[in-house]
């Protein structure tokens, strides 16, 4: 029996890197905006929704994801939703966030990007007090739509840059490497935008070099695959270029085959900054402490190497050094019972 007189040793603070807003659409909270804009889904429940999320690759996810946007319509809609996922951030340890969205998602429905924006904004403006986390933005581009569009994306942005501090590049990665992206880029490097790409979720190796060489990014997301070019990886160890890790998604989207086999453990042992994040948790299984529970349970990774997962998070953050320093402080004060031996 567990006696709770002493210290609870509550999850790690860290912060999440690889979250798109979109991805935390809950099946009940699907439903509910469904009800709200009179829209038809074509499950019969939350349940059934859910049971719908059985996912052969990236684009059977995608899919699916792209078709349940549509419940999305109203600046209230995209507070609910990111209000949604940061209670249960919070309730995860989550201290600090950078949340990308699709606007490209969003437009070509007909919803203005103004509307995704300030309604977001809605929800991030009180995180800090409502829910103890910061937040940055992240406008993603869709890589499988015209490079075009991307630079219509970012002119559209415009008028909300005060509000966005990253651009990102998803969606489907094989065919659209990053250098179809080299234009947008340094417009948005231009605008003072720091910059970040998927880049080796589903796609070679050479799309991570790439997204580095010719985007110029400073973090790559997912990166998973470097693992199999130990030039690469050496690169990244000696750069320090943080990779914001997935895996949940990874197993889901059938780029890993089990939690037991994901390369994370050996991305740590060749001394790449890795941290770890939920992706699109609603769809895979598990939010960001989940994740880590994941890798304590499936790989056996010890309190030091999750106690380091989480530094990395904040060192990889693009926080301002006096919040940087005050989350570093914050995870070395937590304290941590030892694997093992009872709380008592
Ligand atoms: N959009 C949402 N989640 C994604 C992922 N894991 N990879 C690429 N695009 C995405
Ligand atoms: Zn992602």
């Amino acid at each position: 029996m567990r006696h709770t007189t002493g210290p609870i040793a509550g999850p790690l603070p860290k912060a999440e890197l690889h979250l798109h807003i979109e991805g935390t659409l809950e099946p009940e909270l699907a439903f509910a905006l469904a009800e709200r804009n009179r829209i038809d889904l074509p499950y019969a429940g939350p349940e059934e929704l859910r049971a719908a999320y059985a996912f052969s690759d990236l684009q059977s996810f995608l899919d699916l994801y792209y078709q349940l946007t549509a419940v999305l319509q109203t600046e209230q809609d995209f507070a609910d939703l990111a209000d949604a996922y940061l209670e249960r951030a919070a309730a995860q340890g989550v201290r600090h966030a950078e949340i990308f969205f699709d606007p490209q998602a969003h437009t070509a429905r007909g919803v203005d990007i103004g509307t995704v924006v300030r309604g977001l904004a809605r929800s991030l403006d009180h995180s800090e007090e409502r829910f103890g986390v910061s937040t940055g933005l992240i406008l993603s581009f869709l890589r499988d739509l015209p490079a075009e569009d991307a630079l219509k994306t970012l002119a559209d942005a415009g008028p909300y840059l005060d509000r966005i501090s990253a651009v990102g590049l998803d969606s489907a990665e094989v065919g659209h490497p990053p250098a179809k992206f080299a234009e947008v880029y340094a417009a948005a490097r231009a605008a003072g935008l720091r910059l970040v790409a998927h880049a080796g979720e589903e796609g070679p190796p050479g799309y991570i070099t790439e997204a580095l060489d010719v985007l110029g990014v400073e973090r790559i997301d997912h990166g998973i695959r470097c693992m199999e070019d130990p030039q690469l990886v050496a690169r990244l160890v000696a750069e320090q270029i943080p990779l914001t890790v997935c895996p949940f998604s990874n197993v889901r989207l059938r780029c890993v085959d089990r939690l037991e086999e994901h390369p994370l453990p050996a991305m740590l042992e060749a001394g790449l900054l890795v941290t770890v994040n939920s992706d699109d948790p609603s769809y895979f299984g598990g939010y960001v402490e989940d994740n880590f529970r994941g890798l304590r349970e499936a790989l056996g990774l010890t309190d030091e190497q999750l106690r380091l997962l989480a530094r990395n998070s904040f060192l990889a953050s693009f926080v301002d050094d006096a919040r940087r320093a005050e989350l570093l402080a914050e995870l070395d004060a937590h304290a941590l019972v030892p694997a093992g031996r009872p709380e008592v």
